[in-house]
């Protein structure tokens, strides 16, 4: 609505592009996507690859130091990890301030954003065994405010980590374990987890990583960059899709509404409704990572014992949104969380965790991608231009 040409006389030239639908704020060489053609890569390597042969902890160094790491190296980045896992336990006492109802994200972000205060030898952007720690820190003990966060909700007691365990297992553990009983990791669990995180670690430009290059970008520190990125990803058309999707799924089980009429509601825009999981700024084919979860959430919930119904009804929602116009002239597809909250629901993670594990996921993107900016010597501080569509000069009223 508004006449841009006679903004442009009074702003001078400048791109108007809201959304940034085709702006580019930065150079990368971390990801690589093709929307059109439905292809993602880390440094170079597909996602279909990865997700097949790698692990999380591997697929972090991939992403955070550019190449895939000898299994020394891998080790020695598992085991420095693993040293770092322990809160320190005045932070422990900011999960008590919160309401127990509290939703996890924000604690998350709080806690994260709190580690600026604790670890003030990791703060500076520009030394490089400070950045190198604080990368250390935040994979280490970001899990692990997430297991707590869980564990308030519940009214379970905190447990320390167990540091013979990797990141994932450890996860696991202090989410599911309890202090008097030995807690058995399920192997189908943990590679189903693993996978998954695979799938989030990285998506380029998406709204949460361009959040943690903003804040970055002006020297703020790494813990309240990602802090600040955790708070994007919170908002339901970004990360909080997942828990959306499943919320939207039990709702039409529980209303028994046939999927049809559902997906004509969507249509009709009636009330905003939208088909939660579907859409994506640059896909406008298949998601790759929805293809990947989508071939396992099967398999996985037969071993898991998850609820079949629900997979029913998302894959017929699938069905009638690939076959029907409006869906199909829009490029709509399913994107990566539209099966990923049922495999999370089997697992045992209640919804209001399942963007809190995409968090967990995209750790390490954010983190590469806060790294190759400092590095970048074309950063700038993140400065967006408007075009003003206020009052012109008005007096101030004599009174
Ligand atoms: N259901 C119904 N209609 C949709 C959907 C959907 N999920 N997504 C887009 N559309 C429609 C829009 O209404 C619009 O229609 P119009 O041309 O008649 O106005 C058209 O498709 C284009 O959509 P935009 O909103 O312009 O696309 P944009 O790139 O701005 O938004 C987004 C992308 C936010 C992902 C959107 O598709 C959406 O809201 N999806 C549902 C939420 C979701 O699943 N988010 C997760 C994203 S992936 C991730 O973060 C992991």
């Amino acid at each position: 609505g508004y006449d841009v040409s006679k903004l442009l006389k009074t702003t001078g030239a400048v791109t108007y592009d809201p959304g940034f639908v085709n702006t580019a704020a930065t150079s990368s060489a971390i990801t690589y996507i093709d929307g059109d053609k439905g292809i993602l890569r880390y440094r170079g390597y597909p996602i279909e690859e990865l997700a097949e042969h790698s692990s999380f902890l591997e697929v972090s160094y991939l992403l955070i130091y550019g190449n895939l790491p000898t299994p020394a190296e891998l080790d020695a980045f598992d085991q420095r990890i693993r040293r770092h896992t322990m809160l320190h336990e005045d932070l422990k006492g900011f999960f008590g301030g919160f309401p127990r109802d509290a939703h996890p994200m924000p604690v998350l972000s709080s806690a994260v954003s709190a580690l600026s205060t604790f670890y003030q030898d990791s703060l500076d952007p520009f030394d490089d065994e400070q950045v190198e720690m604080a990368t250390i820190r935040l994979m280490a003990k970001m899990p692990v405010i997430a297991a707590y966060a869980y564990k308030k909700s519940i009214g379970q007691p905190m447990l320390y980590p167990d540091n013979s365990m990797n990141l994932v297992e450890n996860y696991l553990r202090l989410s599911f374990g309890l202090p008097a009983e030995p807690y058995e990791l399920d192997p189908v669990v943990v590679k189903a987890l693993d996978l998954l995180l695979i799938l989030h670690a990285d998506h380029e430009q998406n709204c949460s990583t361009s959040t943690v290059r903003l804040v970055g970008s002006a020297n703020a520190n790494m813990f309240a960059s990602v802090s600040a990125g955790i708070n994007a990803l919170f908002g339901p058309l970004h990360g909080g899709a997942n828990e959306a999707v499943l919320n939207m799924l039990r709702q039409i089980q529980d209303s028994g509404e046939p999927v049809e009429k559902f997906v004509e509601r969507v249509k009709n825009k009636e009330d905003g409704v939208k088909l939660m999981g579907f859409g994506h700024r640059v896909y406008k084919n298949y998601d790759p990572r929805a293809k990947i979860v989508k071939a396992t959430a099967h398999e996985i919930l037969e071993k898991l014992g998850g609820n079949d119904e629900l997979l029913e009804i998302a894959m017929r929602l699938e069905e009638v949104a690939l076959t029907d116009e409006y869906f199909i002239s829009r490029k709509l597809y399913p994107n990566v969380d539209f099966y990923t909250g049922l495999i999370y629901k089997a697992m045992g993670f209640p919804e209001k965790m399942f963007t809190v594990l995409f968090a967990i996921g995209r750790l390490p993107g954010w983190i590469a991608q806060w790294r190759e900016m400092m590095k970048d010597p074309e950063t700038k501080i993140g400065r967006p231009r408007q075009l003003y569509t206020g009052e012109p000069e008005r007096m101030y009223p004599s009174r």
